[in-house]
């Protein structure tokens, strides 16, 4: 009997920088892909990892005074534990680094010169030191007579050296035959258009894949005055990981090619164009499919990177919300193929909706009738009562797989995710219209009461079994409370009325905590939850985009006086203040700083304060403007002034 195989990749990260949720979105997805089909029988390789060489990491660890490996080796660190705190459920973390690695391109590289696939020439263009990519004029963007880079907008430099070329020119005819005989190499099919459009059409040109005068790069294995540059060695990974082109007999005959490589849309010109053609080179199969993905956006259109310094550190979030939630989160939110937005207060919503109401209640609501009806022991059911609503939910339920696993084999997770909520309405609806309370009343509706409750935590079950595919914490927990082994497949859905009765069924704490929304975002301290670290201070400080003049002339900042000060009744984190601003009126301004600061501690005291910030509701008091503090880490510190000056001066 074959054995179902499944491989699928993430890009490997620059660990230029610790990752931000926008890799834990592509990370979460591939590992949510991974789980699926781990449950629907695949023997699965997961691979990701880190794309450790080029000039803009070597720059980057000459700031901070380390060796290049050293400053990677602790960003990985970082990364191997943030991908441990989400449960990230990789095969293999390969680091371009590792020896086998550098071995194996640089054979690579040799098969691809002895096959005639490349050659010395002299390269002249405009070069990205940041995305490490050369555009050619038509290419970048010109703006004042200076080229900047379509992707980053960084300004180009021009260069001119001796190189190696790949000669990937000859292959576009190829290419675009390819992508029509194949629709489902790439998705989703705006990206066909684009590489159509933007690259193919045009003509490609040859790629320079080396470089000189660079360190922290691979040696060409016959030309060491030459380095190989950043995407041979980075694409190989998907190869080398498996042994090729050493060991061809064991992981790499089992895996490749590829069931699906994940990349954002950034980058699909490499996977999309250069990658094909380097495979079609070494002669050996392409990958199944190249899925781009979409970019995870801040509130104002811009994608979350770290060289806009608008990134959100996930760690943050995992520690107050739960991995679970933040999985969700990203799985729901965002359509995998196109953009969407990141806004915490968009995460609370899911949270208190989705899964605190939705899907945390109805375990209540369920438990709470078991404890109460029936001792917490699961009833059985009694087919001949079923009536139109059951007939119902059990349509629903046992439709689930089909609908779960047509949308997941087209990587539409959110899609998949509301399907499985419908369940958790309609079961939720199912006990609301079947009122068991008024069936408790009457003995000769027992059987009927004992029906809706067993099947609620059939659905229950089904549900939960399917959520093992997005949730890394929450389906253990409800297993263990209802005293069974958590489904090795996804086979529960077909199974309808398979829970064993008898079983004693536990309550427990709720499954999700509800948040107060505005509590929460209450705090009135910058939003960037970056890690208190030497480096990435510095970093925060340069990470701003320029404003001029005029945007700043916009900010009112002044001084002003706190006169009262108390804690907001039920909150841990806010705290009231009345503060006189000189001639105007007092105001009134919520800071969620309590655990900073008594509210006495800053009476009397002079703070900074921006004055025309848009007012804004928390708990029900209206608060104007915001109070200023120095954040460093986990620390708040306020101003203090060389000398008095009058409440409502001004700062700048
Ligand atoms: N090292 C290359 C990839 C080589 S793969 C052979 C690279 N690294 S990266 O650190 O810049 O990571 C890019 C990938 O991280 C994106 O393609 C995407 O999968 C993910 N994301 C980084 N920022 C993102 C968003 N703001 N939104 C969504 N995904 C993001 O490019």
């Amino acid at each position: 009997m074959s054995i179902k195989k499944y491989y699928i990749t993430t890009p490997i990260y620059y660990p230029s920088d610790y990752l931000h949720i926008g890799h834990c979105y592509c990370t979460i997805a591939a590992d949510t892909m991974a789980r699926y089909k781990r449950l629907s029988g695949y023997e699965t390789f997961f691979l990701t990892g880190t794309d450790e060489h080029g000039e803009k990491i070597s720059r980057k660890a000459a700031e901070v005074g380390k060796k290049p490996k050293e400053y990677v080796d602790h960003i990985v660190d970082e990364t191997k534990k943030l991908w441990s705190s989400l449960q990230i459920d990789y095969t293999h973390y390969i680091r371009t680094t590792d020896d086998y690695h550098k071995r194996r391109v640089q054979k690579i590289f040799q098969l691809l010169y002895d096959k005639n696939h490349i050659y010395k020439g002299v390269y002249k263009g405009l070069y990205c030191v940041s995305d490490e990519a050369f555009f050619t004029d038509s290419q970048a963007k010109l703006k004042d007579n200076k080229y900047y880079c379509p992707d980053c907008e960084k300004e180009l430099e021009r260069r001119e050296e001796d190189c190696y070329y790949l000669r990937i020119s000859e292959y576009g005819d190829w290419l675009m035959n390819y992508y029509k005989e194949h629709p489902e190499f790439l998705e989703p099919k705006e990206r066909v258009n684009e590489m159509v459009n933007n690259f193919l059409a045009p003509g490609l040109e040859d790629l320079a894949v080396t470089r000189k005068g660079v360190d922290w790069s691979i040696d060409v294995p016959f030309d060491s005055d030459h380095k190989i540059y950043v995407w041979i060695d980075a694409l190989s990974n998907y190869i080398t990981a498996l042994g090729f082109p050493e060991d061809t007999e064991d992981l790499y005959k089992k895996f490749w090619p590829a069931d699906v490589h994940f990349a954002g849309k950034e980058i699909i010109r490499f996977h999309g164009i250069i990658w094909p053609i380097m495979l079609k080179m070494l002669e050996i199969p392409l990958p199944k499919k190249v899925y781009g993905h979409g970019w995870i956006l801040f509130g104002d259109g811009k994608k979350m990177s770290k060289s806009r310094g608008n990134v959100v550190d996930p760690n943050t979030l995992i520690e107050k919300y739960g991995v679970d939630s933040l999985r969700y989160f990203l799985m729901r939110e965002i359509n995998f193929g196109s953009d969407g937005n990141y806004s915490e207060e968009a995460l609370l919503k899911r949270i208190n909706s989705d899964l605190a109401n939705d899907y945390g209640n109805l375990w209540h609501r369920i438990t709470t009738m078991l404890e109460k009806y029936f001792d917490s022991t699961l009833p059985e059911e009694v087919e001949s009562v079923y009536g139109e609503r059951e007939r119902e939910l059990k349509k629903a339920v046992l439709t689930l797989d089909a609908n779960v696993e047509s949308s997941l084999d087209g990587f539409q997770f959110h899609e998949a995710l509301i399907h499985i909520w419908d369940v958790v309405r309609i079961t939720n609806k199912y006990v609301e219209d079947s009122a068991p309370w008024n069936l408790a009343k009457d003995e000769s509706t027992r059987d009927h009461l004992a029906t809706v409750i067993y099947l609620s935590f059939q659905a229950f079950y089904t549900v939960t079994s399917y959520l093992q595919i997005f949730f890394v914490e929450t389906p253990k927990k409800v297993f263990d409370r209802m005293s069974l082994q958590p489904p090795t497949n996804l086979d529960c859905a077909h199974n309808w009325a398979s829970l064993p009765a008898g079983i004693k069924i536990e309550k427990g704490e709720p499954l999700f905590k509800r948040f107060d929304i505005d509590e929460e975002l209450g705090t009135d301290v910058a939003p960037l939850n970056i890690k208190d670290c030497k480096e990435k201070k510095e970093e925060i400080n340069n990470h701003k985009t320029d404003i001029d003049i005029t945007d700043f002339e916009k900010i009112e900042i002044i001084t002003a006086k706190v006169v009262a000060a108390e804690k907001v009744e039920n909150t841990d984190k806010l705290i009231k203040f009345v503060i006189d601003i000189g001639d105007k009126e007092n105001r009134v301004v919520v800071s969620g700083i309590a655990a900073h600061y008594k509210p006495e501690d800053l009476i009397g005291r002079t703070v900074l304060y921006l004055a025309n910030l848009k007012p804004r509701k928390l708990r029900g008091i209206k608060s104007q403007g915001m109070l200023m503090f120095a954040q460093d880490g986990t620390t708040l510190t306020s101003f203090s002034l060389d000398k008095e000056v009058p409440a409502g001066s001004i700062v700048k």
